[in-house]
């Protein structure tokens, strides 16, 4: 079967389509390169055997995405694409607004002209803003703190609506932990532009000599230790959660939507502690403000997941760590330019 993911060449994006191959799924990668590298289809090669056919072009050009949702008998689509950086959406709120709900909308209007009705959508844990209490189960509130969460929740809203006037679609919401860790093998990974806004690609970093030390936003929260807890998901997990809705909810109309995540909360001392261990070697931190918009705790409850979807994370906090060093130590530059 035929899957068209946007933003394949991303670092989700790259390892669900090494899942989907393995799977016998056949990935058609739609992405515009601007936050990622053409090099990450030789490594998906040298991981699976072989290269997704690989389509340079913007969700937004709706030409593009008729054209090859036809000429690829496209039977469903898996969308990553979209800007990802919460200080960044900050300063270019139009930009976040354009990209990730302007070409979703545009996506799915492309999907309706080929008749390709299943869809699945990459949101986010941010959508449920400052939740009252952990774990979070599917049904808590949802709200936004900042423009790119306010870009996942509009897009989650449009989509909801769409599905409810055309009741014979299939879409599926898939509302992301913490995804980290990397391709086993060390031959694909998250390689960020510029200074990485997330913890785990900061601390690789750190422990590779690129970056002196990691700041510890905050530590004075009511948790465990002071520092932020949040649900750290291996990207092959997630990965295979993909694949888990692609066999299970199938073409089934509705409204789908599930958490991926682990269920397991670790704060930033754990996460820079677990680091350290992988990587035989001492990641100086220092202690600064909080990072304003952040919240004390986030974790999952992946219960629907697991009983509708048949899946669970099964990656450890050690397996997260290791396979992140392997990659970032033996890619310190990350995808470089070959
Ligand atoms: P990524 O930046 O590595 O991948 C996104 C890909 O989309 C990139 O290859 C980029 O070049 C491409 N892209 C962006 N805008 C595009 C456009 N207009 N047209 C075509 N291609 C475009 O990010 P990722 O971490 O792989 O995230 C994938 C998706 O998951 C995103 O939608 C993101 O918001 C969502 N998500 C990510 C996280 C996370 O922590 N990584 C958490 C929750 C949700
Ligand atoms: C962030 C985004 C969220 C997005 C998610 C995945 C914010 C406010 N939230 O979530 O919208 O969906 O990434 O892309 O940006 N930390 C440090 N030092 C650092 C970086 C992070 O101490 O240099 C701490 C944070 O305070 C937090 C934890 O590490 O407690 C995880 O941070 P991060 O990886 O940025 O993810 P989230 O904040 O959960």
């Amino acid at each position: 079967m035929n899957v068209l993911v946007t933003g394949g060449s991303g670092y989700i994006g790259s390892h669900t389509c090494i899942q989907l191959l393995a799977a016998g799924f056949n990935p058609i990668i739609v992405d515009n390169l601007c936050n990622s590298k053409k090099a990450v289809l030789k490594r998906i090669k040298q991981v699976s055997g072989s290269t997704p056919t690989f389509i340079q072009a913007d969700v937004r050009d709706k030409a593009a995405l008729v054209a090859a949702l036809s000429e690829h008998n496209i039977e469903a689509v898996i969308h990553f694409a979209g800007l990802k950086a919460v200080g960044e959406s900050v300063e270019k709120p139009l930009e976040y607004y354009d990209n990730n709900v302007n070409g979703t909308l545009v996506l799915v209007d492309a999907m309706r002209e080929a008749g390709v009705k299943r869809l699945i959508f990459s949101s986010s844990a941010t959508v449920y803003g400052d939740p009252a209490s952990v774990p979070i189960t599917e049904d808590f509130p949802t709200s936004a703190t900042n423009p790119y969460g306010r870009s996942k929740l509009m897009v989650e809203e449009c989509l909801t609506d769409f599905q409810k006037a055309n009741s014979d679609w299939s879409i599926t919401l898939l509302r992301y932990f913490n995804p980290v860790g990397s391709h086993p093998s060390g031959e694909l990974g998250e390689d960020p532009q510029g200074i990485p806004n997330n913890l785990m690609p900061f601390v690789a970093q750190v422990a590779v000599g690129r970056r002196e030390f990691v700041s510890v936003f905050g530590n004075d929260y009511p948790t465990k230790d002071g520092t932020g807890v949040r649900d750290y998901i291996h990207v092959m997990d997630l990965a295979d959660g993909h694949i888990a809705a692609l066999q299970k909810v199938g073409p089934k109309p509705g409204l789908h939507i599930y958490n991926l995540g682990t269920g397991n909360g670790h704060s930033v001392l754990e996460m820079i502690a677990a680091f350290e261990k992988a990587a035989h070697r001492p990641i100086p931190f220092k202690f600064v403000d909080r990072r304003p918009g952040d919240i004390a705790e986030c974790w999952a409850d992946p219960s629907k997941a697991q009983t509708e979807l048949g899946w669970r994370a099964s990656h450890t906090l050690d397996a997260m760590v290791n396979d992140s060093w392997r990659w970032q130590s033996t890619n310190p530059q990350g995808y470089s330019d070959q």
